[in-house]
């Protein structure tokens, strides 16, 4: 077994110990009970678009397997499960009528979860957007953001009383920037003045959503997730250091400045000239919601260069199966650096972990790397919290195999290792690893 240097009783008692899925990733049941078409149902009926031409259609069969799926929760020994509901399984035109079927499929899960003294952490846009609201402009259009505030609500409404806490959307970069200006992933646009409006109106919905939920009277702790990574230059030259500080406004700042501070960043501003959103009068005060916490998904560090791309191997350290550098000082230096510039509400560890090429050999997969991948990401943590970060939980990406957007099933990141044509679930090292070290008093 594995030879830990940190432990789990370092941690606050009540610290949130936890493991991370998304809906259109795990659930498959893509039409059934009257569920909805979303965006990725779209983006994957074309072949160009996944590395596998697979989709959503079956995925781990969550919906069907879920009590299984909560049992293998149960066992791991977390105290906590962040999840997403499938916007269009529950509203399947994203407006109008709710379908109570989708409504059902939740509170069983969470019910039976909290029965089994595990804490539900809900995020309402975890990318999968109907695609009937994509036919009118998607998030580009300034309308969705009332159609996510009546979504919010009425989620708010029926779970929030069973939930540690709502996130309104899950990474506000990626589903602008990779989907609205790179076009790698749905609904597959390419157009930065486009997706510069849908991070304006991601944040601002995000800001409506939490005013409006306040106003119910709820409680719950509320806030949003994002990707971020340290951003270093590839050289001392000064054209490496200003592209590095530009990109790490484009990642970092163009969110946590608005959402903390309500205004955007006036490089990033300059820079974006003409493709600069249509912000509106009172638009910025309503992104600067307070928020009970904010939870940052992290990976891996990034290189900026001026001129060519820079090739990570450089580093020498090990990568994953995605091409990403493994590199946990980066999240202690992301915390620190996250607490030095702003004012920060809680922070949750709410995504980390790494795909490797998994072999089930067996009965057994010894994901060694994986294993020393979440011992010195968690170690990390444990850094940053000595330095006065305010973290107050970790969820491991993921629970289990799962699709992984336009990489298909191609790579796994899982603790738990799936066998699509048999949906058979084993338990990875990596997973017995968590279990032990969550066990250990
Ligand atoms: C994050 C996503 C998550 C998963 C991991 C690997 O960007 O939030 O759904 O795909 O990356």
């Amino acid at each position: 077994m594995y030879k830990n240097t940190i432990h789990r009783h370092q941690f606050p008692s009540e610290f949130k110990w936890g493991v991370a899925t998304s809906s259109f990733q795990i659930e498959g049941a893509h039409q059934s009970d009257g569920k909805g078409k979303s965006i990725w149902d779209t983006f994957c009926e074309d072949p160009k678009n996944i590395a596998d031409q697979s989709n959503g259609h079956i995925a781990c069969d969550h919906y069907h397997l879920w009590e299984q799926d909560v049992d293998m929760i149960a066992t791991l020994g977390v105290n906590a499960y962040r999840f997403s509901i499938s916007w269009p399984r529950v509203q399947p035109d994203g407006e109008g009528a709710w379908n109570e079927s989708g409504f059902t499929f939740y509170e069983k899960l969470i019910k039976s979860l909290k029965s089994r003294g595990i804490e539900l952490h809900i995020t309402l846009n975890h990318w999968d957007l109907p695609q009937a609201l994509q036919d009118k402009g998607g998030w580009a259009n300034r309308d969705i953001c009332q159609k996510f505030v009546r979504y919010a609500t009425e989620v708010a409404h029926r779970f929030a009383h069973l939930a540690a806490s709502i996130c309104t959307h899950n990474e506000p970069w990626v589903v602008a920037i990779l989907g609205h200006e790179h076009g790698i992933f749905a609904p597959g646009i390419k157009s930065r003045a486009i997706a510069m409006m849908a991070t304006h109106h991601l944040l601002l919905s995000h800001g409506m959503a939490l005013k409006a939920i306040r106003e119910l009277g709820i409680t719950t702790p509320l806030g949003i997730v994002l990707n971020l990574s340290p951003i270093y230059p590839a050289s001392d030259n000064p054209s490496d250091i200003a592209k590095a500080h530009l990109d790490d406004g484009l990642n970092l700042r163009w969110y946590m400045d608005p959402l903390l501070c309500g205004c955007y960043p006036k490089d990033v501003m300059d820079h974006l000239g003409p493709d600069m959103p249509d912000v509106h009068e009172g638009d910025m005060a309503m992104i600067q919601q307070k928020m009970d916490f904010i939870g940052v998904n992290y990976y891996t560090r990034n290189f900026s260069s001026s001129g060519n791309p820079w090739d990570v191997k450089r580093t020498g350290n090990e990568v994953t199966d995605m091409g990403w550098e493994v590199y946990p000082q980066g999240l202690t230096e992301l915390l620190c650096r996250m607490h030095k510039d702003y004012a920060l509400p809680d922070v949750m560890v709410t995504e980390n972990g790494a795909a490797f090429k998994d072999v089930l050999i067996n009965g057994q997969v010894n994901d060694t790397s994986r294993v020393r991948y979440f011992h010195d990401h968690i170690k990390a943590t444990h850094s940053a919290i000595a330095q006065g970060v305010p973290v107050t939980g970790y969820f491991a990406w993921s629970l289990m195999d799962n699709f992984e957007w336009a990489s298909g099933y191609e790579k796994r990141f899982g603790l738990v290792y799936v066998d699509y044509a048999t949906q058979k679930r084993t338990f990875k090292n990596s997973a017995l690893w968590y279990q032990k070290f969550l066990g250990e008093k």
